[in-house]
């Protein structure tokens, strides 16, 4: 059975669509038990039901306080028989509570080369700096924000005139192959983490044929 993995969004759900599109493409072995949303408005919830997809609105305005939203989200993404959780632009800190009830399961993605640019707006604050190299960051999550163990990262060169926006647009493009990527290892037990570090068991599989202007690490695989 492939890992049952729940995709929490906040807005546009674009790395959601990625995952579905290469679980459908038969690239990616997991399935999508759940995907959920604190905010009943967010896109991401449409393009789950167009995949038939179960989905479902928490807005965390009804809970009187982190712990009782967390265990609300706990409740229903168990009920959901989902066993992993992927952070896809959910913008809620997690609590303790809900790290431990799924621990060493929990994967997020950030548009900035970890631990630069920590924060909401990575890939703008990376631009408004002046990076020349900038990308993005598949990490597990602990309590602190953006901040624990590093599963991949994918570099781009930052363009002569790219504006935050450019810039955004160009990593959300990688996040999309990366993210895919990081969880069909997750989904293979192929991850295991020792302090920050984090080991990817090698399984001989040939790699992904494509230079994508950028460097990805570890590669990526065929079909990602
Ligand atoms: C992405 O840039 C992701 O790195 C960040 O939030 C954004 C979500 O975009 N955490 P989308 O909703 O997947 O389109």
């Amino acid at each position: 059975m492939p890992l049952s993995i729940a995709v929490l969004v906040s807005g546009s759900g674009s790395n959601l669509q990625a995952i579905i599109d290469r679980i459908e493409a038969g690239v990616l072995d997991a399935r999508i038990g759940l995907v959920l949303s604190n905010r009943p408005e967010a896109f991401g919830l449409e393009r789950a039901r167009k995949h038939d997809i179960p989905a479902l609105a928490l807005p965390h305005t009804d809970y009187p306080d982190r712990e009782a939203f967390d265990a609300a989200m706990i409740r229903a993404i168990r009920q959901a028989g989902a066993e992993a959780v992927i952070l896809a632009g959910f913008m809620r800190m997690l609590t303790p509570g809900f790290l431990a009830a799924f621990s060493g399961r929990v994967l997020n993605i950030h548009p900035a080369l970890l631990p630069s640019f920590a924060g909401t707006h990575g890939a703008r604050d990376a631009a408004d700096y002046g990076v020349k190299i900038a990308g993005c960051t598949v990490h597990f999550v602990d309590e602190i924000m953006d901040h624990g163990p590093v599963v991949i990262q994918a570099a781009v060169p930052a363009l002569a005139g790219d504006d935050g926006d450019a810039l955004a647009g160009r990593i959300l493009a990688l996040e999309h192959r990366i993210y895919p990527q990081a969880i069909h290892w997750l989904a293979q037990g192929r991850l295991s983490v020792q302090g920050r570090k984090v080991h990817l068991a090698p399984t001989g599989v040939p790699l992904a044929d494509v230079t994508l202007g950028s460097l990805v690490s570890p590669p990526l695989e065929q079909g990602f």
